[in-house]
């Protein structure tokens, strides 16, 4: 594992735009995993204005994403409209695929096999990861088996209040399930970029750097790999000194 800290939250941004921007420019075919939530959100918005200024050109990518809730599509949680609204209807140039996770509550089983599939075609060159304050990477909760593969994770209660305050909606409108990648499929990914920001995250950072490698911090099984890439600014980065 690579630790990087940096300043602040823009910084963080930078850096990891950077290494997807070298990908995308220098591999034929590139395929990127995206992750949603509040900490990727400058990283699109730096994506588009890039593609906007025509520096950065993703007609030759394949754009994948590490998980998707169980509900409509529409949701205003679903990470389908997360990307639709942040990365793919302000593209000037789309991607050469846009493969997203169905959470159709009818089709749980289906929707796994179809991604493993999508997953087994497309060789990820990256996999962008936020974290959970309580240490979860996608879904992958506290107590996950490290040999997860992609599954329906039922969410912690700290993960579905993150979901309330960052969509702004009602418990009872908030999902708490969702098909995630595994520990598997994330760290097929020839880069692992995990991404954190801010104070909430500080502790999550301090166990999983600190730490011992335990299923009760899931982002520390990562942490003795040589695929991965730790970002994170200095308020994160604030509990490890
Ligand atoms: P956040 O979520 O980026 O909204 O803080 C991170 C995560 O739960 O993976």
């Amino acid at each position: 594992m690579k630790l990087f800290i940096v300043e602040n939250y823009d910084e963080m941004t930078k850096l990891t735009y950077d290494i997807i921007e070298k990908v995308v420019k220098s591999k034929e075919n590139p395929v990127i995993s995206m992750t949603t939530g509040g900490t990727p959100e400058g990283l699109f918005e730096m994506m588009v204005n890039e593609d906007n200024k025509d520096n950065l050109d993703l007609s030759n990518t394949v754009v994948m994403n590490l998980d998707e809730y169980i509900g409509p599509k529409d949701a205003p949680y679903s990470v389908n409209r997360y990307m639709n609204e942040r990365l793919y209807n302000k593209l000037k140039k789309q991607p050469k695929e846009k493969l997203l996770i169905n959470g159709d509550p009818d089709k749980i089983e289906e929707s796994i096999e179809e991604y493993k599939k999508l997953l087994d075609q497309n060789k990820r060159d990256i996999q962008i990861l936020g974290l959970g304050t309580n240490g979860h990477i996608g879904a992958n909760e506290p107590g996950t088996k490290f040999d997860s593969s992609i599954f329906l994770a039922h969410h912690e209660d700290s993960t579905i209040e993150s979901t309330m305050k960052q969509y702004n909606i009602e418990r009872s409108e908030a999902p708490d399930k969702m098909i995630t990648l595994g520990f598997k499929e994330i760290l097929e990914a020839e880069q692992v970029i995990l991404m954190a920001s801010g104070k909430s995250k500080a502790e999550a950072i301090s166990k999983t750097i600190k730490g011992e490698i335990t299923e009760e911090v899931p982002a520390s099984y990562l942490k003795d790999k040589d695929n991965v890439i730790i970002i994170i600014d200095q308020e994160a980065a604030s509990l490890l000194f």
